[in-house]
């Protein structure tokens, strides 16, 4: 949705950067920037920084990047207009919503309130004479009182309304019920209650909001967990069990397992850091949301067939995303919950300890494709794994790997050593020439990190850069810029940014990277603008301000002439075809 210009540049006003990202990172003044550790990566040198007078942040270590609003969004994963709400809330402004936002929020609200309401009951019933079976059961899963609470364990008595009346009692109505997936529509018109006679798991996300349950049934009836469906406050693709406690861990990792038992049964043996998914399995959203909380994770999924599959691709999707991933083994029992119970605590921190990263899964992942005992599958399993192995930067990495693959095959470690050099030296050789070619166009250099963002015409781009940077620092110059519009610029992002900057300028508010609009610039964008308009610092020097300028404007030019021949002779073909006379 998009919020009025002025409501955004007051609420960037009132909202001062460096007051906000100072509530959660200790910033130490160093001229007129301020620095911290990186919120969004772990670091030991401050590489992250904040210009006050800019309206902006800027990580040099992970280049994450962008105005108060990106902050917020990216320090409390919320999407723009709630990272609006949010500091709107915290200045005390009024948010002008639009007509169709206002409605679904309201509804997501009613809902949120709608869940917790439902989660208090089923806690209640839990203590209540209809709860004897589900206090038994969990005394049989040795679920301790302070799990119960701290994860607001509940009890859905078997009865089709008990839920539906109580609620009704608080003035939900049957459509409010639907809507949150606690209740469905039966045959006659009529509604029932969903969970039924099951031990029920309240879903919370990270701001604390209760979106929907999972609900397991005491016995081996089926289906054992029912969750609730898909409503517009409950996405299991986007929501990880436990996390909105995780997000406070202290662990630096985060131990990533399959099932709510596995969760709740390690935070209950002091492993406070574990997440489960929520019956689908792992998707791209959940590892950009892990990764935002930590870059160690640890997979303990089930040992079966299903399991390993299911690690290979959480594998594949997690390194993506950059975490470092390491794999625990378990044997003896099939799941943390299981495992814990037979063997402690203590037990379970050594497997953690010792668990595999990922080198060594993919080392025994890749044994277990090839029949060693056969000469030929050996050297096949051998050249693999020295590639493998050789992908490893450091020498005592690759000579520790080696080593194990060697035993593995049964060859001598001093052959596999050949095998891995052999391999690191051709890699070697192809990063060199990929950097001689690099080095043989510096303008490549100069592209922007991100990839989904390029520069046509590094020329221009750079003077492009500069001119917003100064504008940014100095909004008078815009009094100078007659003529000038973003269409003319090479990099359509950055003349896209001009163009909003100079609205706001038009439109007598402060022209600040903060007050974009987040709709019309992705995180990305902002990231990389963040990082331009830091690039600049103090008074702008108005002699090379008069040089981007005219850059910008010879360069257009340039462009423009390059289109003409072309045009001109394509209106010279059409003429003939149609056959014209000169
Ligand atoms: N699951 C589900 N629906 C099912 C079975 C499982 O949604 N019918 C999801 C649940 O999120 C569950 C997870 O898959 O937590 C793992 O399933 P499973 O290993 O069978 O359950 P556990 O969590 O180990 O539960 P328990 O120890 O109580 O058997
Ligand atoms: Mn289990």
């Amino acid at each position: 949705m998009a919020f009025p210009a002025s409501f955004l540049d007051e609420l960037v006003q009132r909202n001062p950067i460096e007051e906000v990202v100072g509530s959660y990172v200790s910033l130490t003044r160093r001229g007129s920037n301020m620095f911290g550790l990186c919120p969004f990566h772990s670091e030991k040198t401050a590489s992250f920084s904040v210009a006050p007078d800019k309206g902006i942040y800027y990580c040099f270590g992970c280049h994450k990047g962008g105005g108060v609003i990106n902050f917020v969004m990216e320090v409390e994963s919320l999407d723009y207009p709630d990272a609006v709400r949010h500091l709107a809330k915290r200045a005390g402004m009024t948010v002008p919503e639009d007509q169709h936002h206002a409605s679904t929020y309201k509804r997501q609200e009613r809902l949120w309130k709608l869940c917790r309401d439902a989660a208090r009951y089923f806690h209640t019933c839990l203590s209540e004479p209809v709860g004897a079976e589900a206090r038994a059961y969990i005394e049989k899963r040795a679920l301790s009182r302070g799990t119960v609470t701290r994860f607001g364990l509940g009890f859905a008595p078997d009865s089709w309304s008990g839920l539906i009346d109580a609620m009704a009692k608080l003035g939900y109505e049957k459509q409010d019920l639907i809507d949150a997936g606690l209740a469905v529509k039966g045959q006659k018109g009529g509604i029932y209650d969903r969970f039924r006679n099951r031990l029920m798991f309240p879903i919370i996300d990270l701001r604390g909001n209760v979106i929907g349950f999972g609900g397991r049934v005491m016995d081996d009836s089926t289906p054992k967990y029912l969750n609730s469906p898909e409503t517009i406050i409950f996405n299991k693709r986007k929501n990880l069990f436990a996390l909105n406690v995780v997000k406070k861990s202290k662990q630096g990792f985060i131990i990533l397992t399959e099932g709510y038992m596995d969760a709740i049964a390690l935070h209950q043996y002091g492993f406070d850091c574990a997440v489960a998914s929520l019956g689908t399995s792992l998707t791209e959203d959940h590892a950009n949301l892990i990764a935002k909380y930590t870059d160690k994770v640890v997979l303990t999924f089930d040992g079966d067939q299903a399991g390993q599959n299911a690690t290979q691709r959480a594998i594949s999707i997690l390194e993506k995303t950059g975490v470092q991933v390491k794999v625990l083994r378990m044997q003896g029992a099939k799941d943390p919950d299981e495992f814990l119970k037979k063997y402690g605590a203590d037990r379970f921190r050594l497997l953690l300890e010792r668990s595999e990263n990922h080198i060594e899964y993919r080392l025994l992942s890749l044994q277990s494709q090839y029949d060693l005992q056969q000469d030929d599958q050996r050297v096949a399993f051998l050249k693999a794994a020295s590639e493998l192995v050789a992908s490893l930067n450091s020498a005592v990495e690759r000579e520790i790997y080696g080593a194990r693959a060697a035993e593995a095959a049964g060859i001598t470690s001093d052959a596999m050593k050949l095998e891995v050099n052999r391999a690191f030296k051709r890699r070697m050789a192809q990063t060199r020439k990929k950097e001689q070619r690099q080095a043989l166009q510096p303008a490549a250099q100069q592209q922007p990190k991100a990839r989904s963002i390029h520069y046509d015409n590094i020329k221009s781009a750079m003077a492009e850069e500069r001119l917003l940077s100064a504008l940014v620092r100095e909004p008078a110059l815009f009094a100078s810029l007659q003529g000038l519009s973003g269409g003319m610029f090479s990099s359509s992002l950055l003349g896209r940014a001009y163009d909003a900057l100079q609205s706001m300028y038009l439109q007598h508010l402060t022209p600040n990277l903060s007050a974009l609009d987040g709709a019309s610039f992705s995180s990305e964008e902002m990231a990389h603008l963040s990082m331009v308009a830091g690039k600049g610092d103090g008074p702008v020097n108005h002699a090379a301000f008069d040089d981007y300028v005219s850059t910008i404007r010879a360069e257009f030019a340039r462009a423009q002439s390059q289109q003409q021949p072309d045009l001109m002779a394509m209106r010279e073909r059409l003429r003939q075809q149609k056959g014209y006379g000169g």
